[in-house]
């Protein structure tokens, strides 16, 4: 297949002679003149651009999630099913009760839930998922959900009471026909899209493959060895839309079916790298609550919708949140290059800034990790700037493995502290073997100091930085003690106050 395939609003589309580093948001706006989605910062933080996407190969079935259209690239929506504001109020009714405005539309303007109204697009997208998810069960789940979506001028209570009034209802209409008649659709074909700018341009051709097999991605691997691997373009689409690059060769590893796998089978996890962050949240929520847990301080809802598990560390970024908490648990890395696979430990994954142990034509493939024993204490923390949508100063999967009051083992991971994520191995010697108390805390505490230099920069000091990790350990000790201190609740993010439940919450 060399032409781009999606479904645009219920329309079906084959799409060439773009180039494959043009976002969704501009081909939206500019291929299209579909206007209705807005552009604000261009970079994964406002919300503004959000639209909403059934993928028919998701994990558990299609479903829709709102994502970044000004991150998206064109190609990556291959096989795909785009909705825009437009689709909500477009064209003749299909069917009775498909007339009028979208339930969700008519919850933010009963609640008066937008003036200038340049947010309002990637609101009610937002609010759109939320309509059509049947797993928000809890308060923090609404705010995950609308927390990538800022607004200027209404305020977010307005915006919070509506999508408390719609979350959950998902009415029987078009678009939920639309994602059964997307279930049953065929699989996307393998894409091989060539673009060849016009000659005065002076840019040279750009190409961009989907394959759906290993054979067919080592191949083009083969061929074209500096290509770019993407699959969300959340860290990549930075690239296209900050940087100018126009890269020349792509490849999306979506296809392949064994990369978005994920599995929990007889205490044995298997991660698929190109598992959705949102995903792996979903499945962990009570299954393994330390990865929950710091998903839920990751990112928006678009970003964790787009953004994959290999991406995050593949990119070895020192302050990449999933690390720690990976290092903390022991996990494994799973390789796989044409001479096919080896797995080395976390601990040894991470070689320089911004370096892995990959060689050129590998790829990660999955990350396995066993369930934690009951005799491990397990914390994860993220310490930034502010609570939503930041990235962290230092961040931290913690874990002492207790017997008989006795630490028997300890992984300490830290993110943020030295060029990449890595163990403190000077703490966790100065725990193992001794009970789990508030002096064997503060000796980690204090070697946990030798452990790292970390360097200064505008998200913190060396010397905050290690301050904050020696209270993270006292923290995580505050909490795994055999008296934990009780916590304090959660709060909503907005100005609601005093929220139990959405059920409570639900206004006639
Ligand atoms: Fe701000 Fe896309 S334009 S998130
Ligand atoms: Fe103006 Fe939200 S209504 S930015």
């Amino acid at each position: 297949m060399d032409t781009v395939q999606l479904h645009l609003n219920g329309e079906a589309l084959e799409v060439s002679g773009v180039s494959p580093t043009m976002t969704l948001l501009e081909y939206l706006r500019g291929e299209r003149s579909q206007s209705g989605t807005k552009e604000g910062c261009a970079e994964g933080d406002c919300g503004a651009c959000t639209v909403v996407v059934i993928d028919p190969e998701s994990p558990g079935g299609p479903r829709f999630r709102a994502v970044n259209s000004c991150l998206l690239l064109l190609p990556l929506l291959h096989g795909k099913h785009v909705y825009t504001v437009e689709s909500l109020r477009s064209g003749p009714p299909a069917r009775p009760g498909d007339e009028g405005y979208h339930p969700v539309q008519e919850a933010l303007v009963a609640k008066l839930g937008s003036q200038c109204g340049y947010c309002t697009p990637g609101v009610i997208m937002s609010m759109f998922e939320a309509c059509y998810r049947d797993d928000l069960d809890a308060p923090w789940k609404l705010d995950d959900q609308m927390c990538g979506n800022l607004c200027r001028c209404t305020g977010y209570r307005p915006i919070r009471e509506a999508t408390v009034q719609i979350a959950g209802k998902r009415p029987d209409d078009r678009f939920s026909a639309a994602l059964q008649a997307a279930a049953d659709g065929p699989p996307a074909p393998a894409l091989a899209y060539r673009y060849e700018p016009p000659a005065a341009s002076g840019h040279r051709p750009q190409r961009f493959w989907i394959p759906r097999t290993f054979d067919e991605l080592f191949e083009i691997r083969a061929e074209h060895p500096q290509a770019r691997l993407v699959v969300g373009a959340t860290d990549l689409g930075l690239d296209v839309t900050k940087h100018g690059e126009r890269f020349e060769a792509m490849i999306s590893l979506q296809g392949i079916e064994s990369l978005r796998t994920l599995t929990h089978d007889a205490g044995l996890w298997s991660i698929g790298a190109t598992v959705r962050l949102a995903d792996l949240e979903d499945v962990t929520d009570h299954a393994l609550p330390p990865i929950a847990r710091i998903l839920r301080f990751f990112g928006s809802r678009q970003i964790k919708n787009g953004a994959t598990v290999g991406g995050n560390l593949c990119n070895a970024s020192p302050i990449g949140d999933l690390a720690p908490v990976l290092l903390s648990l022991g996990a494994t890395m799973v390789m796989r290059g044409s001479a096919g696979e080896r797995e080395v430990s976390i601990d040894d994954f991470f070689v320089g800034y911004r370096k892995t142990v990959l060689t050129a034509d590998e790829l990660l493939v999955r990350v396995e990790l066993s369930d934690p024993p009951p005799e491990a204490r397990i914390g994860a923390y993220k310490v930034s700037k502010r609570r939503e949508m930041d990235i962290s100063a230092v961040a931290a999967g913690l874990r002492v493995d207790v017997v008989d009051g006795v630490v028997k083992a300890a992984r300490f991971g830290f993110g943020g502290m030295a060029a990449t994520p890595a163990r403190a191995s000077q703490a966790e010697a100065a725990v193992v073997g001794q009970a789990w108390s508030q002096q064997a805390c503060e000796a980690a505490a204090r070697a946990v100091a030798n452990d790292f230099t970390p360097m200064s920069d505008h998200r913190g000091s060396a010397w905050y930085r290690s301050t904050v990790a020696a209270n993270l350990l006292r923290g995580f000790f505050a909490d795994t003690a055999e008296q934990p201190v009780p916590r304090l609740p959660d709060r909503p993010t907005g100005t609601l106050l005093g929220s139990t439940t959405l059920a409570t919450e639900a206004q006639p």
